[in-house]
């Protein structure tokens, strides 16, 4: 079976959006330093693309968490395998994802990073795909709601291929 990436979303719109969404952030953390947390790898473009354009002071951190095998299906498992290198008490922590699909990975996580005490915390993500929630999550940024599709590129993968794509596209298989 081949597989055909058809484009759902341009690189120039993605980033075009990224700038809208860093600006709201920023007005919205003036006077704060954002502790941004990136959920690899799927969210390390998109951390990257918006801290270079935050004008608040930022440090960042990075968490590994599975919840999908090289399928396009979710295996229903989610383990921490990576977890953060400093503690997040007391910071103003901005979660980055790249998509919030089911809902299960954050309806996970977030419990667990409360625990640790940060001053507050929000969901940044890249895309929302909402048709597919399971578990509700409180996610404050949005770049883009998508379709029940399995999408790719800005850090998405399909068995760890094209998320080097800078562009968001759609996996047709033929
Ligand atoms: P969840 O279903 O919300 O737990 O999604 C967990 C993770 O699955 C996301 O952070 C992505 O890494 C991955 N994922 C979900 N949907 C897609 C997709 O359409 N393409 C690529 N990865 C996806
Ligand atoms: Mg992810």
């Amino acid at each position: 079976m081949s597989e055909t990436i058809k484009v759902l979303i341009s690189e120039e719109e993605v980033n075009k959006r990224i700038r809208e969404v860093a600006t709201q952030i920023s007005k919205d953390y003036e006077g704060k330093q954002i502790h941004l947390i990136c959920v690899l790898k799927g969210g390390v473009f998109f951390t990257c693309e918006l801290a270079k354009r935050l004008t608040v002071p930022v440090s960042m951190d990075f968490m590994a968490v599975s919840s999908y095998g090289d399928s396009m299906q979710s295996s229903g498992n989610i383990v921490i395998k990576k977890d953060l290198d400093e503690s997040i008490e007391g910071k103003d922590v901005l979660l980055v994802e790249d998509i919030i699909d089911s809902g299960n990975t954050l309806s996970r996580l977030i419990p667990e990073l409360l625990k640790r005490n940060p001053n507050s915390f929000k969901v940044c993500t890249l895309l929302d795909k909402p048709d597919r929630r399971e578990k509700q999550v409180d996610v404050s940024y949005t770049c883009f709601e998508v379709p029940d599709e399995f999408v790719v590129g800005y850090g998405l993968d399909y068995a760890q291929k094209y998320r080097n794509l800078a562009y968001i596209g759609v996996v047709t298989k033929e």
